[in-house]
């Protein structure tokens, strides 16, 4: 990480800021979260959870589950898993419980407040984890992605999708355009914290991305890892196993 970079200019740890703004965006987080990634997103979740189903788990952690998007598409997606949805903030998971409630899938899903950083969960627990655009939130990133190493059992893999920054012309200059200048202003119109959409640029811009981030998997103890650039790079898709 090049520089600690947090939404807010008060003394606040990052996380208590990154906890603060998404209980300020949780209303308007899934409208858009489809409006600005012009519904692309939903293509990077489905492949995810392919290569997740690969490894036939019994039981998921969704780690950073907000308000539980990749929590549902894994739980229609693989009918006999169990998923466990953590997040920081207490409206997203509460958005997230009234996205379940009365549908079939509840019964398979729990979702509960809780840190990455430090979880209330035993040793070599999961049989895999994923984390969908929150690993770039984490205060301390290492000790993050030790924790979620320490709960998954032996062999099974964590995935994480992240934005990255694509390096093709012209895509990486109308990329550039876009994520610092439309979508902070289209998140300023709709959204209630208009921080928030110019901290995901920032954010992205400081975060470590491709063989960087494998390379700090691989020092939280992952092996065999690897990534795949979706989208000309614009997100990634990060494998690893313990
Ligand atoms: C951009 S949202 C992503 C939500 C969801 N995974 C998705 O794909 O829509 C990032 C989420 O990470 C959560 N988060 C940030 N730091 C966290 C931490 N240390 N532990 C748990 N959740 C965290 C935030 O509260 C927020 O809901």
């Amino acid at each position: 990480m090049k520089k600690v970079v947090k939404p807010y200019e008060s003394s606040a740890s990052k996380k208590e800021q990154i906890r603060t703004m998404f209980d300020n965006v949780a209303g308007r987080y899934d409208f858009l979260n489809r409006l600005l990634s012009l519904g692309v997103d939903i293509t990077w979740r489905k492949r995810l959870i392919r290569e997740m189903k690969a490894y036939q788990p019994n039981h998921i952690l969704d780690m950073a589950t907000g308000t539980a998007d990749l929590a549902i598409m894994a739980a229609r997606s693989l009918p006999q898993t169990r998923i466990t949805g953590i997040d920081l903030s207490p409206n997203m998971i509460e958005y997230g419980l009234k996205k379940i409630e009365n549908k079939d899938i509840k019964q398979r899903i729990e979702l509960i407040v809780g840190d990455s950083e430090k979880m209330n969960i035993e040793d070599d627990h999961f049989d895999g984890a994923m984390v969908a655009f929150g690993v770039r939130n984490f205060e301390n990133l290492t000790k993050g992605l030790m924790e979620l190493h320490r709960v998954l059992k032996p062999g099974k893999p964590l995935m994480v999708l992240e934005f990255s920054k694509p390096t093709i012309f012209p895509v990486k200059q109308l990329f550039n355009v876009y994520f610092r200048y439309i979508l902070p202003a289209i998140g300023k119109l709709f959204s209630k914290d208009p921080k928030a959409y110019t901290y995901l640029y920032e954010s992205v811009q400081a975060f470590p991305e491709y063989d960087d981030f494998q390379a700090i998997m691989e020092e939280a103890g992952f092996k065999r890892c690897r990534w795949h650039a979706l989208t000309f790079g614009i997100c990634s898709l990060y494998i690893g196993e313990k």
